[in-house]
C-alpha cells in the first residue's frame, strides 16, 4: 500500500520527476488537523446518509481522532510517496482502521472540495490571530498618543514642513488605515467561511450528503451555492493576501517614518535597546532594523498577492492543478506578519519621542504662513490676496533669514498693511494646532476626541 489515492486506470506508477515535481507534504501538511476535523465532519455526513452504522461511525471518529494525536506528537509524518497532505493522511487512517473501514471515508468527496474547504478553515484561523495583533499595534498606537498628549510635530506634504500638527493626531493617522484592516478581516471572514465541502471534484455529489452538516461541524457557515465555483475560485484566498499586502503596506508606511524620525537629522523618536539592533563593525551603531524588515517584508506581501492574482487569471474552470500554487504565497504571507506584527509592536510601544526639538522645528520652514493667510480672511481680506500677502511675508523673511513670528510690527506693515500685530495671535504652534478645530482637525479637542472613538473601535475587535 504506497497510500496514492488513484491508480486503478494506469498500468505503471508515476515517475519519480512527476512524484518530485507534483509533491506538497512539504508546504501542506499544515493543513492536516484541518484535513482530519473535515475528514470527521465528512464521515457524520455519511453517517447520516447511510453509507456507515453509528459503530463504523463511531470507530472512524475514533481513528481519526487518534491520527490527529499522532499527527500533533509527530508518530505520524508525510512519506516520501505521500503527494499531498490529504492522501498521507488516508494512508494514516487505513494504518489504524483497516481498509475495510478507512476505505470507505473518500466517497463522495474530492480533494479538491477538501483543498479548498481547509485552505479557508486555515486562513480564518490565522485571520483571528493577525487580527489580535492588529489589536495589540492599534493599543500601542493609542498608548502613545495618549502619553505624548500635547506634543507637536511637524506635519509633512512632500516630506516638507507644511502645518504643525498634534503628534497625536499623526499617530492617530497610521492608526485608523489599520482599523479599516481590521474591518476588511471582518468584513472577508463572511465571505471565507461559506462551505465548499460536498461540491466533490466539480459537480457535486450523487450520494445524499449533507452539506450542510458538513459546513456546521466545521465552525462554517452556508455551503456555497455552487460547486463548480466552490471547487475553481480562490478570490477569497487573492482577497486574505490583498489586505496582508495592505496591512503590510501600512506598517510600512509608519517605518519608513520612524526610520527617518531616528536618524541624526531629525532626533524625533529613540527605539528601545530591545527593539534596536547593532552593526558588527561600527561601535556606535543603533538600528531601526524591525522598521526596515516591515519595509522589507511589505514588498514580499505584495507579491504573494499578484503571484497569486498572476496563478489565478485565465484559469479555465473548475479544478486545475494550478491552483496547488495558491497556498504557498499566502502561508508565507501569515507566516512574515506572525512573525513581524509583535516585534512591530513592541517597537512602536517603547520608542520614546523628543517632544522639544519636534516643538522647536515644528514653526520652521514657514509652516504658520496657511495660518496668516486664514487669519487674514478672517479679517475680510480675500483668500486669494491674503495667499498672495502671506507668500510675500514668506519672501520677506526668507531673504532676511527670519522665522514668520519675528519681523517687528514696522516690518509686518511694510509687507502689507492687513498685517496688524494682532496676527502675531496665530503666529505659534499651539495657536496654529488649537486652530484647526473643523471636524478632524489637529486641535487639542478634536484629537481628544478621535483618540476616544478609536479606543471605542478598537474595544470592536
Ligand atoms: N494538493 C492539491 C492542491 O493543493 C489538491 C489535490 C487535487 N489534485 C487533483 N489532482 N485534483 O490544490
Amino acid at each position: 500500500e504506497d497510500g496514492a489515492l488513484w491508480g486503478g486506470r494506469f498500468a505503471s506508477g508515476p515517475a519519480p520527476e512527476l512524484l518530485k515535481l507534483s509533491k506538497s507534504t512539504q508546504f501542506d501538511w499544515v493543513l492536516a488537523q484541518y484535513d482530519i476535523l473535515g475528514s470527521k465532519a465528512h464521515a457524520s455526513a455519511l453517517a447520516a446518509a447511510g453509507y456507515l452504522t453509528a459503530d463504523e461511525l463511531a470507530d472512524m471518529r475514533a481513528a481519526l481522532d487518534e491520527l490527529a494525536a499522532r499527527v500533533a506528537d509527530g508518530r505520524f509524518v508525510a512519506a516520501e510517496s505521500d503527494e499531498d497532505v490529504h492522501s498521507a493522511l488516508e494512508r494514516g487512517l487505513i494504518e489504524i482502521t483497516g481498509v475495510q473501514l478507512g476505505g470507505k471515508l473518500r466517497a463522495g468527496r474530492s480533494r479538491n472540495d477538501q483543498i479548498a474547504t481547509l485552505v479557508r478553515m486555515y486562513l480564518l484561523d490565522h485571520a483571528a490571530l493577525i487580527g489580535g495583533m492588529l489589536v495589540d499595534l492599534l493599543e500601542a498606537l493609542h498608548a502613545q498618543a495618549v502619553a505624548n498628549e500635547g506634543a507637536i510635530l511637524p506635519g509633512r506634504t512632500h516630506l516638507q514642513h507644511a502645518q504643525p500638527v498634534l503628534l497625536a493626531h499623526h499617530l492617530g493617522a497610521h492608526a485608523w488605515p489599520i482599523v479599516r484592516d481590521l474591518e476588511r478581516l471582518r468584513d472577508w471572514k463572511r465571505r471565507a467561511s461559506a462551505s465548499p465541502y460536498g461540491g466533490g471534484a466539480l459537480a457535486g455529489s450523487s450520494l445524499g450528503l449533507d452539506p450542510k452538516l458538513v459546513a456546521a461541524e466545521l465552525g462554517l457557515g452556508e455551503p456555497l451555492e455552487n460547486s463548480i465555483d466552490g471547487t475553481a475560485a480562490r478570490d477569497v484566498v487573492a482577497e486574505f493576501a490583498f489586505i496582508t499586502a495592505q496591512i503590510g503596506i501600512d506598517l510600512s508606511r509608519l517605518s519608513e517614518e520612524i526610520i527617518l524620525w531616528n536618524t541624526k537629522e531629525f532626533g524625533f523618536v529613540r527605539l528601545h535597546d530591545g527593539y534596536s539592533t547593532g552593526s558588527s563593525i561600527m561601535p556606535q551603531k543603533k538600528n531601526p532594523d524591525i522598521a526596515e524588515l516591515a519595509r522589507g517584508k511589505s514588498g514580499r506581501l505584495i507579491g504573494n498577492l499578484t503571484g497569486l492574482l498572476a496563478t489565478l487569471k485565465a484559469m479555465p474552470l473548475a479544478y486545475n492543478r494550478d491552483l496547488q500554487e495558491d497556498k504557498e504565497p499566502v502561508f508565507d504571507s501569515v507566516n512574515q506578519l506572525e512573525v513581524l506584527l509583535p516585534a512591530f509592536t513592541g517597537m512602536v510601544a517603547t520608542m520614546r519621542f523628543d517632544t522639544e526639538r519636534m516643538v522647536e522645528l515644528a514653526p520652521q520652514g514657514f509652516s504658520l504662513a496657511t495660518d496668516v493667510a486664514e487669519w487674514l480672511v478672517k479679517q475680510g481680506v480675500i483668500f486669494r490676496d491674503a495667499h498672495e500677502i502671506s507668500g510675500e511675508l514668506v519672501r520677506y523673511c526668507e531673504e532676511r533669514g527670519l522665522e514668520l513670528h519675528e519681523p517687528s510690527n514696522e516690518q509686518l506693515a511694510s509687507v502689507s498693511e492687513h498685517l496688524t500685530p494682532a496676527v502675531r495671535d496665530v503666529l505659534t504652534v499651539e495657536g496654529s494646532v488649537n486652530s484647526r478645530v473643523g471636524a478632524g482637525g489637529t486641535a487639542s479637542v478634536r484629537v481628544a476626541e478621535q483618540l476616544e472613538k478609536l479606543a471605542g473601535k478598537i474595544a470592536e475587535f
